[in-house]
């Protein structure tokens, strides 16, 4: 009886598997023209997959003639765009080819999810028409996007601030800055919003309001040593930044001296953002192992996400002297039961000079035992080699580090641990880049 139950279910089991591959077979069979059509067209050759037809409800346009020449394509998986579903955070990994130059990666962001997206145009429609649906172009310039046109000099503070993170409590230097950099107009380099056309000051507008990552980009730009991915230009609603690499996370168990030397780059970039010659700091909110890469040849560390970037001018601070301005901040490590968050008050980081967000994220999110992400615990520095633990050292900096014990202990845990890992890199060789 026993036998011939597994038989019958043998016989089942292979049926089912026959079944199985046929009917992929024959959906493979019936999808082979679109599939084709997929691998073989350029999408990004379209105006609307681009949203190019949105403009100036955009990002930017400068590199349009690129996308309508076919220098930019999707690398294999990314044209099939029934995958699309699967990618809800709309990042593309993609090719661009220079004539000369030969191709190099990229990376193109449509810089928030589809309903983002929506939301945005149902947005603007709704303050221009009442209505949710409308021609979104001509109501652009009912909206206050439009609001700068004319004789304003200046972006002012008054305008914009608490539209995003960026410009969650902007000087008019910061602006002045963002204006000046702005790479979405033919001859940038002025501040003063004259000399932008109408359609690019609502462009800039618009990106400050729904995700100002490419303008933090510009402003702060790699090429002048800030850690960020190099910002490349717009067409439409999708912006093209540089391939850097992998993501941190595919380095959690990474070499001893590989990750030594990545912690130590990571404490680096929280040193520079909050202390640098511009007197900007530059505070992380989103402090995760998926929003930092890292480049393949050089091995340096690049933040690749920087939506979430609160940007506090300190001369300001320092003139204006709010309550408190020169008490030192210590932000205070709360537990959650999400992975990676972080707690802040947006306003403080905006009113003191010297504050430790930048240090806590990183050691809180990323490096030390209290770091958790993907169900992995123990944070980048998990394992160390016998005689760091014996030393007990490195664990002592990194819980003061999280979870300072003492007063203003994390401002001084920061810059300890900073100069433990340069000594444990130099004396393990470093050879690891
Ligand atoms: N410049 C880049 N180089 C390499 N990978 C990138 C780059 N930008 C984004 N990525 C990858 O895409 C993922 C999603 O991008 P991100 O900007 O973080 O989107 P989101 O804001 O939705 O989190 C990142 O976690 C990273 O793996
Ligand atoms: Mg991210």
């Amino acid at each position: 009886m026993l036998r011939f139950l597994s038989l019958k279910f043998g016989r089942l089991y292979r049926c089912g598997k026959f079944l199985l591959v046929a009917g992929l077979f024959v959906v493979v069979l019936m999808n082979t023209h679109s599939l084709l059509a997929s691998f073989q067209r350029n999408e990004l050759t379209d105006r609307r997959f681009v949203g190019l037809n949105k403009c100036p409800a955009c990002f930017g346009t400068s590199w349009c003639r690129k996308f309508m020449n076919g220098q930019v394509s999707f690398e294999t998986w990314g044209r099939l765009r029934f995958l699309d579903f699967f990618n809800v955070k709309n990042v593309y990994f993609a090719q661009y080819g220079e004539p000369r130059e030969g191709t190099r990666r990229v990376v193109l962001k449509r810089l928030g999810s589809n309903q983002e997206l929506a939301d945005i145009d149902q947005k603007i429609c709704k303050r221009a028409t009442g209505r949710p649906r409308c021609d979104l172009i001509q109501s652009m310039y009912k909206t206050e996007f439009a609001r700068l046109n004319g004789e304003v000099r200046l972006l002012t503070p008054e305008v914009v601030e608490g539209w995003s993170d960026l410009v969650h409590c902007p000087s008019q230097r910061l602006l002045d800055r963002i204006v000046r950099r702005y790479a979405e107009t033919k001859d940038s380099g002025s501040f003063l919003l004259k000399n932008l056309k109408d359609t690019e000051r609502m462009q800039l507008l618009m990106t400050l309001a729904f995700n100002p990552e490419p303008l933090v980009l510009q402003s702060f730009p790699s090429d002048e040593g800030w850690p960020f991915a190099k910002y490349l230009g717009a067409c439409g609603r999708m912006v093209a930044v540089n391939y850097v690499g992998e993501e941190l996370w595919s380095f959690y168990n990474a070499p001893w001296e590989k990750r030594l030397d990545l912690a130590k780059q990571l404490m680096d970039i929280a040193e520079q953002l909050t202390n640098n010659d511009f007197d900007f700091a530059l505070y992380l909110l989103d402090v995760s192992f998926d929003n930092f890469a890292v480049g393949p040849r050089d091995g340096k560390v690049i933040v690749v996400d920087a939506e979430n970037v609160i940007v506090a001018d300190k001369r300001l601070i320092k003139q204006n002297k709010p309550e408190n301005y020169d008490a030192w901040y210590e932000s205070r490590a709360e537990e959650c039961d999400k992975e990676a968050c972080l707690s802040f008050s947006k306003d403080i980081l905006c009113s003191r000079v010297t504050v430790d967000h930048n240090y806590y994220a990183v050691c809180q999110n990323l490096l030390s035992r209290h770091a958790t992400w993907r169900g992995a615990t123990g944070g980048l520095l998990h394992d160390p080699p016998a005689d760091v633990i014996g030393d007990g050292r490195l664990e002592t900096l990194l819980d003061e580090c999280a979870k300072p014990s003492r007063q203003y202990g994390r401002f001084q845990a920061a810059k300890d641990l900073r100069e433990y890992l340069t000594q444990l890199s130099s004396a393990t060789g470093n050879s690891v880049r």
